[in-house]
Protein backbone atom coordinates (compact mmCIF):
# COMPACT_ATOMS: atom_id res chain seq x y z
CA UNK A 1 0.00 0.00 0.00
CA UNK A 2 2.51 2.31 0.77
CA UNK A 3 4.76 1.92 -2.28
CA UNK A 4 1.23 2.35 -4.93
CA UNK A 5 1.16 5.18 -6.91
CA UNK A 6 -1.38 7.92 -6.52
CA UNK A 7 -2.54 10.32 -9.53
CA UNK A 8 -3.48 13.83 -8.35
CA UNK A 9 -6.00 15.78 -9.81
CA UNK A 10 -3.66 18.28 -11.90
CA UNK A 11 -2.06 15.15 -13.53
CA UNK A 12 0.94 14.82 -11.04
CA UNK A 13 2.12 11.34 -10.24
CA UNK A 14 3.29 10.36 -7.05
CA UNK A 15 5.65 7.80 -6.92
CA UNK A 16 4.70 6.38 -3.75
CA UNK A 17 2.23 7.56 -0.31
CA UNK A 18 4.95 9.40 1.75
CA UNK A 19 5.57 12.64 1.83
CA UNK A 20 7.58 15.16 3.98
CA UNK A 21 5.77 17.33 5.15
CA UNK A 22 6.67 20.99 5.66
CA UNK A 23 9.80 22.01 8.25
CA UNK A 24 10.99 25.66 8.72
CA UNK A 25 14.53 25.51 7.87
CA UNK A 26 15.51 28.87 8.61
CA UNK A 27 18.61 29.14 6.56
CA UNK A 28 18.28 31.80 4.55
CA UNK A 29 20.93 34.61 4.03
CA UNK A 30 20.44 38.00 5.61
CA UNK A 31 18.64 38.86 3.11
CA UNK A 32 15.96 36.34 2.93
CA UNK A 33 17.61 34.69 0.16
CA UNK A 34 17.87 30.88 -0.48
CA UNK A 35 21.56 29.44 0.29
CA UNK A 36 23.65 26.59 -1.02
CA UNK A 37 22.66 25.20 2.30
CA UNK A 38 18.99 24.60 1.36
CA UNK A 39 20.34 22.80 -2.07
CA UNK A 40 22.27 20.53 0.00
CA UNK A 41 19.41 19.87 2.99
CA UNK A 42 17.19 19.15 0.06
CA UNK A 43 19.42 16.66 -2.13
CA UNK A 44 20.13 14.28 0.98
CA UNK A 45 16.18 14.43 1.31
CA UNK A 46 15.32 13.56 -2.21
CA UNK A 47 18.10 10.58 -1.83
CA UNK A 48 16.24 9.49 1.04
CA UNK A 49 13.30 8.59 -1.24
CA UNK A 50 10.12 10.63 0.03
CA UNK A 51 7.98 10.99 -3.18
CA UNK A 52 6.60 14.46 -2.50
CA UNK A 53 8.84 17.19 -0.57
CA UNK A 54 7.42 19.91 0.70
CA UNK A 55 9.89 23.02 1.47
CA UNK A 56 9.74 24.85 5.26
CA UNK A 57 7.63 28.16 4.76
CA UNK A 58 8.56 30.78 2.64
CA UNK A 59 7.17 34.06 3.73
CA UNK A 60 5.25 36.19 1.04
CA UNK A 61 5.81 39.22 2.91
CA UNK A 62 9.55 40.25 4.64
CA UNK A 63 7.50 42.18 7.15
CA UNK A 64 5.90 39.24 8.12
CA UNK A 65 8.53 36.32 8.87
CA UNK A 66 8.04 33.69 11.08
CA UNK A 67 11.88 33.69 11.81
CA UNK A 68 14.57 36.05 10.51
CA UNK A 69 15.36 33.66 8.76
CA UNK A 70 12.90 32.79 6.64
CA UNK A 71 13.37 32.23 3.11
CA UNK A 72 11.14 34.73 1.83
CA UNK A 73 9.73 35.42 -2.28
CA UNK A 74 8.50 39.22 -2.98
CA UNK A 75 10.22 39.16 -6.09
CA UNK A 76 12.34 37.11 -8.62
CA UNK A 77 15.73 38.64 -7.27
CA UNK A 78 16.89 35.25 -6.24
CA UNK A 79 15.84 33.13 -9.03
CA UNK A 80 18.90 31.24 -9.90
CA UNK A 81 19.31 30.06 -5.74
CA UNK A 82 15.71 29.08 -6.08
CA UNK A 83 16.09 27.14 -8.93
CA UNK A 84 19.35 25.47 -7.56
CA UNK A 85 17.22 23.87 -4.56
CA UNK A 86 14.47 22.97 -7.06
CA UNK A 87 16.84 21.27 -9.12
CA UNK A 88 18.56 19.52 -6.10
CA UNK A 89 15.16 18.46 -4.54
CA UNK A 90 14.20 16.78 -8.04
CA UNK A 91 17.39 14.67 -7.90
CA UNK A 92 15.35 11.45 -7.41
CA UNK A 93 12.56 12.82 -9.50
CA UNK A 94 10.64 13.67 -6.17
CA UNK A 95 8.06 16.24 -6.59
CA UNK A 96 9.08 19.60 -5.02
CA UNK A 97 6.77 22.36 -3.65
CA UNK A 98 7.29 25.12 -2.15
CA UNK A 99 4.99 26.17 1.33
CA UNK A 100 3.56 29.75 0.95
CA UNK A 101 3.03 31.69 4.38
CA UNK A 102 2.14 34.92 6.02
CA UNK A 103 3.01 34.76 9.44
CA UNK A 104 0.19 37.75 10.89
CA UNK A 105 0.37 38.23 14.32
CA UNK A 106 2.52 35.13 14.81
CA UNK A 107 5.13 37.31 13.57
CA UNK A 108 7.48 37.81 16.48
CA UNK A 109 8.41 40.95 17.96
CA UNK A 110 12.14 41.63 16.69
CA UNK A 111 10.96 40.81 13.21
CA UNK A 112 7.62 43.56 13.36
CA UNK A 113 6.66 45.21 16.58
CA UNK A 114 3.52 45.49 15.35
CA UNK A 115 2.80 42.86 13.31
CA UNK A 116 -0.68 42.85 10.91
CA UNK A 117 -3.61 40.21 11.51
CA UNK A 118 -7.54 40.22 10.86
CA UNK A 119 -8.45 42.00 13.64
CA UNK A 120 -6.51 43.73 16.94
CA UNK A 121 -6.31 40.79 19.49
CA UNK A 122 -4.78 40.46 22.11
CA UNK A 123 -0.74 39.41 20.96
CA UNK A 124 0.05 35.69 20.98
CA UNK A 125 0.91 34.68 24.67
CA UNK A 126 4.16 33.05 24.25
CA UNK A 127 8.03 34.08 26.21
CA UNK A 128 6.35 37.65 25.44
CA UNK A 129 7.57 37.00 21.86
CA UNK A 130 5.13 38.20 20.04
CA UNK A 131 3.44 42.23 19.96
CA UNK A 132 0.00 42.86 19.91
CA UNK A 133 -1.17 43.29 16.24
CA UNK A 134 -3.06 45.65 14.29
CA UNK A 135 -6.28 45.02 11.97
CA UNK A 136 -5.44 44.60 8.12
CA UNK A 137 -7.07 47.13 5.90
CA UNK A 138 -8.82 45.57 3.34
CA UNK A 139 -6.38 47.24 0.60
CA UNK A 140 -3.55 45.25 2.38
CA UNK A 141 -5.51 41.96 2.38
CA UNK A 142 -5.88 42.30 -1.02
CA UNK A 143 -2.04 43.36 -1.70
CA UNK A 144 -1.41 39.94 0.55
CA UNK A 145 -3.69 37.87 -1.92
CA UNK A 146 -1.71 39.40 -4.93
CA UNK A 147 1.66 38.44 -3.17
CA UNK A 148 0.50 35.04 -2.66
CA UNK A 149 -0.43 34.67 -6.59
CA UNK A 150 3.23 36.58 -7.44
CA UNK A 151 5.14 34.00 -5.13
CA UNK A 152 3.45 30.99 -6.63
CA UNK A 153 4.32 32.27 -10.16
CA UNK A 154 8.00 32.86 -9.29
CA UNK A 155 8.19 29.47 -7.75
CA UNK A 156 6.50 28.01 -10.60
CA UNK A 157 9.67 29.43 -13.02
CA UNK A 158 12.55 28.25 -10.70
CA UNK A 159 11.83 24.53 -11.14
CA UNK A 160 9.17 24.03 -7.83
CA UNK A 161 6.30 21.52 -9.07
CA UNK A 162 3.82 22.62 -6.82
CA UNK A 163 2.80 25.43 -4.10
CA UNK A 164 1.16 24.66 -0.73
CA UNK A 165 -0.80 26.71 0.83
CA UNK A 166 -0.22 27.44 4.80
CA UNK A 167 -3.36 27.86 5.85
CA UNK A 168 -2.80 25.90 9.52
CA UNK A 169 -0.51 25.95 12.76
CA UNK A 170 -2.43 29.83 13.48
CA UNK A 171 -0.69 31.77 10.85
CA UNK A 172 -2.65 34.48 9.22
CA UNK A 173 -4.77 32.65 7.15
CA UNK A 174 -5.44 30.27 9.46
CA UNK A 175 -6.20 33.31 11.81
CA UNK A 176 -8.71 34.52 9.43
CA UNK A 177 -10.31 31.30 9.63
CA UNK A 178 -10.65 31.31 13.67
CA UNK A 179 -13.67 33.19 14.89
CA UNK A 180 -11.26 33.68 18.17
CA UNK A 181 -8.68 36.01 16.14
CA UNK A 182 -11.17 37.15 13.76
CA UNK A 183 -13.57 40.05 14.99
CA UNK A 184 -14.01 41.59 11.49
CA UNK A 185 -17.64 42.59 10.13
CA UNK A 186 -16.84 43.31 7.25
CA UNK A 187 -16.83 40.65 4.48
CA UNK A 188 -13.48 38.81 5.86
CA UNK A 189 -15.13 38.09 9.15
CA UNK A 190 -18.51 36.77 10.50
CA UNK A 191 -19.53 33.52 8.79
CA UNK A 192 -17.51 30.80 8.03
CA UNK A 193 -17.92 31.83 4.45
CA UNK A 194 -16.46 35.18 5.22
CA UNK A 195 -13.82 34.21 7.15
CA UNK A 196 -12.60 31.34 4.34
CA UNK A 197 -12.63 34.32 1.73
CA UNK A 198 -9.68 35.30 1.53
CA UNK A 199 -8.24 31.48 1.38
CA UNK A 200 -10.62 31.12 -1.48
CA UNK A 201 -9.13 33.65 -2.97
CA UNK A 202 -5.50 33.24 -2.73
CA UNK A 203 -5.90 29.92 -4.26
CA UNK A 204 -7.72 31.14 -7.05
CA UNK A 205 -5.16 33.55 -7.88
CA UNK A 206 -2.69 31.73 -7.44
CA UNK A 207 -4.19 28.98 -9.86
CA UNK A 208 -4.64 31.95 -12.11
CA UNK A 209 -0.99 32.53 -12.04
CA UNK A 210 0.69 29.11 -12.64
CA UNK A 211 -0.02 26.20 -15.24
CA UNK A 212 -2.48 24.14 -14.94
CA UNK A 213 -0.22 21.01 -14.35
CA UNK A 214 1.48 22.60 -11.52
CA UNK A 215 -0.01 21.45 -8.00
CA UNK A 216 -1.14 23.54 -5.73
CA UNK A 217 -2.13 22.19 -2.62
CA UNK A 218 -3.54 23.50 0.94
CA UNK A 219 -2.98 22.80 4.55
CA UNK A 220 -5.05 22.76 7.03
CA UNK A 221 -6.27 22.77 10.79
CA UNK A 222 -8.96 20.45 11.61
CA UNK A 223 -8.94 22.47 14.84
CA UNK A 224 -6.96 24.86 16.85
CA UNK A 225 -8.12 23.60 19.85
CA UNK A 226 -9.11 26.70 21.68
CA UNK A 227 -12.10 27.64 23.09
CA UNK A 228 -13.84 29.83 20.85
CA UNK A 229 -11.38 28.91 17.85
CA UNK A 230 -11.68 27.15 14.60
CA UNK A 231 -13.58 23.87 15.19
CA UNK A 232 -14.75 20.65 13.63
CA UNK A 233 -17.73 22.23 12.19
CA UNK A 234 -15.76 25.17 10.63
CA UNK A 235 -13.40 22.60 9.47
CA UNK A 236 -15.76 20.35 7.52
CA UNK A 237 -17.42 23.63 6.07
CA UNK A 238 -14.18 24.95 4.49
CA UNK A 239 -13.10 21.42 3.44
CA UNK A 240 -16.56 21.43 1.41
CA UNK A 241 -16.07 24.96 -0.06
CA UNK A 242 -12.43 23.89 -1.43
CA UNK A 243 -13.44 20.71 -3.18
CA UNK A 244 -14.79 22.81 -6.16
CA UNK A 245 -11.61 24.73 -5.96
CA UNK A 246 -9.24 22.83 -8.09
CA UNK A 247 -6.81 22.13 -5.72
CA UNK A 248 -4.60 18.93 -5.79
CA UNK A 249 -3.84 17.67 -2.44
CA UNK A 250 -5.16 18.64 1.57
CA UNK A 251 -3.62 18.30 4.35
CA UNK A 252 -4.77 18.26 7.62
CA UNK A 253 -2.67 19.20 10.78
CA UNK A 254 -4.24 21.11 13.92
CA UNK A 255 -3.28 23.66 16.54
CA UNK A 256 -1.18 27.00 16.15
CA UNK A 257 1.67 28.59 18.58
CA UNK A 258 -0.86 28.75 21.61
CA UNK A 259 -2.36 25.52 21.59
CA UNK A 260 0.77 23.35 19.98
CA UNK A 261 -1.11 19.83 19.33
CA UNK A 262 0.59 19.72 15.83
CA UNK A 263 3.09 18.15 17.97
CA UNK A 264 0.69 16.20 20.59
CA UNK A 265 2.90 13.39 19.53
CA UNK A 266 5.75 14.43 21.32
CA UNK A 267 8.52 12.03 22.73
CA UNK A 268 6.26 11.39 25.65
CA UNK A 269 3.56 10.13 24.19
CA UNK A 270 3.02 7.19 22.22
CA UNK A 271 -0.22 8.30 20.11
CA UNK A 272 0.11 8.14 16.34
CA UNK A 273 -1.67 10.16 13.54
CA UNK A 274 -3.42 12.02 15.82
CA UNK A 275 -6.07 13.78 13.59
CA UNK A 276 -7.08 10.60 11.88
CA UNK A 277 -10.75 10.83 13.60
CA UNK A 278 -10.57 14.24 11.53
CA UNK A 279 -9.41 12.79 8.61
CA UNK A 280 -12.39 10.33 8.43
CA UNK A 281 -14.79 12.82 9.36
CA UNK A 282 -14.74 14.73 5.86
CA UNK A 283 -13.39 12.09 3.74
CA UNK A 284 -16.88 11.74 2.03
CA UNK A 285 -17.13 15.67 2.13
CA UNK A 286 -14.30 16.08 -0.73
CA UNK A 287 -13.06 14.46 -3.80
CA UNK A 288 -9.46 16.10 -3.05
CA UNK A 289 -6.59 13.47 -2.47
CA UNK A 290 -5.62 13.73 1.28
CA UNK A 291 -2.31 13.77 3.55
CA UNK A 292 -2.58 13.72 6.91
CA UNK A 293 0.59 14.68 9.25
CA UNK A 294 1.05 14.22 12.68
CA UNK A 295 2.45 11.65 14.98
CA UNK A 296 2.60 8.76 11.56
CA UNK A 297 5.60 6.86 13.30
CA UNK A 298 5.29 3.09 12.27
CA UNK A 299 4.29 0.81 8.85
CA UNK A 300 1.25 -0.64 10.74
CA UNK A 301 -0.48 2.81 11.57
CA UNK A 302 0.79 3.92 8.25
CA UNK A 303 -1.17 1.82 6.48
CA UNK A 304 -3.97 1.09 8.18
CA UNK A 305 -4.95 4.93 7.45
CA UNK A 306 -4.41 4.44 4.12
CA UNK A 307 -6.34 0.79 3.60
CA UNK A 308 -8.97 2.37 5.72
CA UNK A 309 -9.00 4.77 2.62
CA UNK A 310 -9.29 7.90 5.02
CA UNK A 311 -5.52 9.19 3.76
CA UNK A 312 -4.42 9.17 0.56
CA UNK A 313 -0.39 10.46 1.54
CA UNK A 314 1.25 9.75 4.90
CA UNK A 315 3.06 12.96 5.97
CA UNK A 316 5.76 13.14 7.94
CA UNK A 317 8.32 15.86 9.48
CA UNK A 318 10.42 15.43 12.61
CA UNK A 319 11.05 11.36 11.29
CA UNK A 320 12.87 12.60 8.55
CA UNK A 321 14.78 15.11 10.31
CA UNK A 322 16.32 12.62 12.38
CA UNK A 323 16.41 9.99 9.30
CA UNK A 324 16.60 11.33 6.40
CA UNK A 325 16.57 7.99 5.02
CA UNK A 326 13.64 7.07 6.66
CA UNK A 327 10.57 6.84 3.39
CA UNK A 328 13.27 4.90 1.64
CA UNK A 329 13.71 2.42 4.42
CA UNK A 330 10.47 2.13 4.95
CA UNK A 331 9.73 0.94 1.43
CA UNK A 332 12.73 -1.42 0.89
CA UNK A 333 11.08 -3.38 3.95
CA UNK A 334 14.55 -2.12 6.24
CA UNK A 335 12.58 -0.56 9.47
CA UNK A 336 9.07 -0.51 10.66
CA UNK A 337 8.86 2.44 12.59
CA UNK A 338 10.85 5.75 13.35
CA UNK A 339 12.28 4.92 16.96
CA UNK A 340 14.47 7.87 17.63
CA UNK A 341 12.80 11.40 19.01
CA UNK A 342 14.41 13.72 21.25
CA UNK A 343 14.38 13.29 25.53
CA UNK A 344 11.78 15.06 26.58
CA UNK A 345 12.32 17.95 29.30
CA UNK A 346 11.33 18.42 32.74
CA UNK A 347 8.96 21.76 31.93
CA UNK A 348 6.28 20.37 30.18
CA UNK A 349 5.42 23.69 28.62
CA UNK A 350 8.90 24.22 26.88
CA UNK A 351 8.36 20.83 24.58
CA UNK A 352 6.61 22.00 21.87
CA UNK A 353 9.39 24.47 21.63
CA UNK A 354 11.71 21.97 22.19
CA UNK A 355 10.08 19.80 19.48
CA UNK A 356 10.76 22.06 16.99
CA UNK A 357 14.16 23.53 18.43
CA UNK A 358 15.54 19.52 18.52
CA UNK A 359 14.81 18.77 14.80
CA UNK A 360 15.81 22.14 13.66
CA UNK A 361 19.37 21.47 14.63
CA UNK A 362 19.59 18.33 13.19
CA UNK A 363 18.41 19.89 9.91
CA UNK A 364 20.66 22.43 10.28
CA UNK A 365 23.66 19.64 10.52
CA UNK A 366 22.26 18.07 7.12
CA UNK A 367 22.32 21.12 5.17
CA UNK A 368 26.17 21.71 6.57
CA UNK A 369 26.63 18.55 5.39
CA UNK A 370 26.66 16.61 8.63
CA UNK A 371 24.69 13.38 9.57
CA UNK A 372 22.01 14.33 12.18
CA UNK A 373 23.23 13.11 15.70
CA UNK A 374 20.26 11.38 18.28
CA UNK A 375 22.03 12.22 20.81
CA UNK A 376 21.88 15.77 20.60
CA UNK A 377 21.31 17.96 23.96
CA UNK A 378 17.52 19.06 24.16
CA UNK A 379 18.44 22.20 26.52
CA UNK A 380 21.23 22.88 24.10
CA UNK A 381 19.04 22.92 21.31
CA UNK A 382 16.72 25.49 23.03
CA UNK A 383 19.18 27.72 23.99
CA UNK A 384 21.16 27.82 20.49
CA UNK A 385 17.32 28.22 18.46
CA UNK A 386 17.22 30.92 20.97
CA UNK A 387 20.21 32.53 20.49
CA UNK A 388 20.04 32.41 16.72
CA UNK A 389 17.13 34.04 16.30
CA UNK A 390 17.69 36.89 18.67
CA UNK A 391 21.11 37.72 17.92
CA UNK A 392 22.71 35.30 15.80
CA UNK A 393 20.72 35.86 12.73
CA UNK A 394 21.31 39.57 12.97
CA UNK A 395 24.89 38.86 11.88
CA UNK A 396 26.74 37.47 8.57
CA UNK A 397 27.60 34.61 10.52
CA UNK A 398 25.76 31.64 9.32
CA UNK A 399 26.90 28.74 12.00
CA UNK A 400 28.40 28.27 14.85
CA UNK A 401 29.88 24.69 16.19
CA UNK A 402 26.49 22.52 17.09
CA UNK A 403 24.34 23.35 13.94
C1 LIG B 1 11.41 21.99 12.94
C2 LIG B 1 10.00 22.01 12.46
C3 LIG B 1 9.58 23.04 11.63
C4 LIG B 1 8.27 23.05 11.13
N1 LIG B 1 7.92 24.00 10.23
C5 LIG B 1 6.73 23.92 9.60
C6 LIG B 1 6.42 24.78 8.51
O1 LIG B 1 7.23 25.61 8.08
N2 LIG B 1 5.21 24.66 7.94
C7 LIG B 1 4.29 23.73 8.35
O2 LIG B 1 3.22 23.64 7.78
N3 LIG B 1 4.55 22.90 9.38
C8 LIG B 1 5.75 22.95 9.98
N4 LIG B 1 6.06 22.05 10.96
C9 LIG B 1 5.03 21.06 11.36
C10 LIG B 1 5.16 19.76 10.58
O3 LIG B 1 4.93 19.94 9.20
C11 LIG B 1 4.16 18.71 11.10
O4 LIG B 1 2.85 19.19 10.87
C12 LIG B 1 4.37 18.37 12.58
O5 LIG B 1 5.74 18.30 12.90
C13 LIG B 1 3.71 17.04 12.94
O6 LIG B 1 4.19 16.00 12.14
P1 LIG B 1 5.29 14.91 12.68
O7 LIG B 1 4.66 14.22 13.86
O8 LIG B 1 5.50 13.97 11.52
O9 LIG B 1 6.50 15.66 13.06
C14 LIG B 1 7.35 22.04 11.50
C15 LIG B 1 7.77 21.01 12.35
C16 LIG B 1 9.08 20.98 12.83
C17 LIG B 1 9.52 19.85 13.71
Amino acid sequence: MLETSLRLPNGTVLQHRLAKAAMEEALSDPHEDPTPELARLYRRWAEGGAALLITGHVMVDRSARARPRDVVVEDDRALPMLEAWATAARVNGAEVWMQLNHAGRQTPRFVAREPVAPSAVPAVKMFASFGRPRALREEEIEEIIARFGRAAEIAERAGFTGVQIHAAHGYLLSQFLSPRTNLREDQWGGSIENRARILIRVIRTIRASVKSTTAVGVKLNSADFQRGGFDKEDFAAVVRMLDGEGIDLLEISGGNYESPTLFAGTSTASREAYFLEFARAVRDLTSVPIMLTGGFRSRKVMEGALTEGVVDVIGMARPLAIDPDFPRRLLDGSVDRSEVTMKAVFLKSFNALADGAWSWMQIRRMAHGDAPDPKLSTWLSIAYYLFFDLFLSRTRIMRLGLA
